[in-house]
């Protein structure tokens, strides 16, 4: 079943008792953030609520746990978090594979997203209740977006939608995360090579839950449609209508769509942050383009939907993590020898991955792990890589440590890769540029990265095989387990 738009995802939450109608008014960003900083550590439901100074009422944190995220999936959630971020995974792993399942969009007209329309004069982006929600962030940013680019190079390549960060420099000028590694930097780069200075560009705000995932989804090529993933995903098409000042297409169902044009000559990159972001630290100020807002259009009642990062447990990790690995699934399924399992720990934010194999050949366990670190996340955010055995459950980082101490000998079974570019964000990273010669933007910063094989040793690789792991005689512990309570034990 696919939910129409936010507001029927919301309606569901709150019957399941996930949505709950906060009725005093928030006095400000910091408290808004204090507040979902909150409910991120009980790990607690979504909310709806005013600030003072707006009648625009706010909807936060209804990706806030994997359960909700199953649910916006249709998916029956799991007994913890573990089904429920294998569930989500597999879901959105086996979507990317089945192209024969996705929708094309249907195009309508009169949406609801366009109920009222602000050009000119009308453009104020001070009128959307967004704060500076950290003590150190550079402004007010606009996080949970769906930033909505085309090829202008190939106009049979997809639309492209992306969850970047938007900090407001003022009434119609926002900046815009737009770096290399993602594919709105893509369509940059192809729209630079035509000579363009400027590209459409749309925002799409409070949308169907389903989007907001695909947002933040990697998909296998930039050239795919991601409207036609979320389709399929949601097993109905997604409804779409034309921009009205811009040569582009949006999810008609928004609350909110801010339209434009993205200012790419280098020349006109402004910087912008600091920004409290979702792996714990503040990233320092950017050299980023500028988005000129030439209309914003809304519902006649719009909820403005955001999220405030930071926090191990921050919404966007919530929504983020499950969706950005199951590109890395895919294709190390395909390319490891022996593959089992794949997990970036949630709370290492992705900066460390985990592989499980089969091994049954000398070697394998550093093919894993470097083919690990060579997938478009594993470059671009990996600092390092870890091949464990099948008797280990990657799931449980505490048996992967057990697997390291035990299985690893520093000297032989790690590779130190040196110094590369990586994503901007990274705070080990001992160098970020400023400005890239070429783009004008910050898009690199640099850092090594390591190779890990914790993998039981074999003797076909000149070692001493690890010894046999340590369990009882298999038939002894059926029996005491069978017979717990005669020994007088509960
Ligand atoms: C709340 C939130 C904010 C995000 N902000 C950014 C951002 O500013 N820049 C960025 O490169 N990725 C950001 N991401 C991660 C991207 O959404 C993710 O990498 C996604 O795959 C990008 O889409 P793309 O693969 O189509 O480029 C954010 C994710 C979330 C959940």
């Amino acid at each position: 079943m696919a939910y129409q738009d936010l507001r029927e995802f919301m309606d569901l939450l709150k019957k399941k008792e996930h949505l709950v109608y906060i009725k005093r008014e928030l006095e400000n960003g910091f408290e808004i953030s204090a507040l979902t900083w909150e409910l991120a550590e009980r790990l607690g439901p979504a909310v709806v609520f005013k600030a003072r100074g707006y009648d625009m009422p706010l909807v936060m944190n209804v990706h806030g746990t994997l359960e909700r995220n199953c649910m916006a999936l249709d998916i029956e959630p799991g007994k913890n978090d573990k089904e429920n971020f294998l569930k989500i995974r597999n879901r959105i792993a086996e979507a990317l594979e089945n192209k024969n399942k996705w929708l094309k969009p249907v195009m309508i007209n009169n949406a609801p997203c366009q109920e009222v329309v602000m050009v000119g004069d009308e453009v104020n982006l001070y009128k959307l209740p967004v704060f500076k929600w950290s003590p150190l962030d550079g402004g007010p940013y606009i996080t949970m977006t769906n930033i909505i680019t085309k090829d202008m190079s190939n106009s049979n390549n997809g639309l492209n939608t992306g969850m970047y960060r938007v900090m407001i420099h003022d009434q119609k000028t926002t900046g815009v995360m737009c770096c290399k590694t993602q594919d709105i930097g893509i369509h940059v780069g192809l729209a630079r090579s035509k000579g363009l200075k400027k590209i459409p560009l749309a925002i799409a705000l409070g949308v169907d839950p389903v989007i907001n995932i695909v947002s933040t989804t990697k998909m296998a090529s930039f050239a795919d449609d991601e409207f036609e993933l979320a389709g399929g995903l949601r097993g109905e098409p997604v409804e779409m209508v034309k921009c009205k000042t811009i040569d582009l297409v949006v999810p008609a169902y928004a609350e909110i769509v801010l339209e434009g044009e993205l200012d790419i000559d280098p020349k006109n990159a402004r910087i912008e942050g600091p920004f409290a972001e979702w792996m714990g630290y503040y990233e320092e100020p950017m050299m980023l383009p500028q988005f000129n807002v030439t209309a914003i259009t809304t519902r006649k009642d719009p909820f403005y939907q955001g999220c405030i990062l930071g926090h191990p447990n921050n919404e966007g990790e919530m929504i983020r993590m499950p969706a950005i690995q199951a590109n890395n699934y895919n294709i190390l399924k395909r390319t490891v020898v022996g593959f089992r399992e794949f997990w970036a720990p949630h709370k290492s934010r992705g900066y460390k991955v985990v592989v499980q194999i089969s091994k049954r050949f000398p070697g394998w366990g550093k093919q894993a792990a470097l083919a690990a670190l060579s997938t478009g996340q594993g470059m671009a955010a990996a600092n390092y890589a870890v091949v464990v055995d099948d008797d280990i459950d990657i799931f449980d980082q505490e048996a992967v440590d057990w697997a390291i101490a035990t299985r690893m000998d520093p000297a032989k079974d790690v590779i130190i890769i040196p110094e590369m570019g990586v994503y901007p964000l990274n705070p080990a990273a001992s160098g970020r540029e400023d400005i890239n010669p070429e783009t004008g933007y910050t898009e690199f910063s640099y850092i090594g990265k390591m190779a890990i094989d914790a993998t039981k040793k074999i003797a076909s690789e000149n070692r001493r095989s690890t010894g046999a792991s340590v369990l009882p005689d298999e038939d002894a512990l059926a029996k005491v387990k069978t017979n717990w309570e005669s020994y007088g034990l509960k």
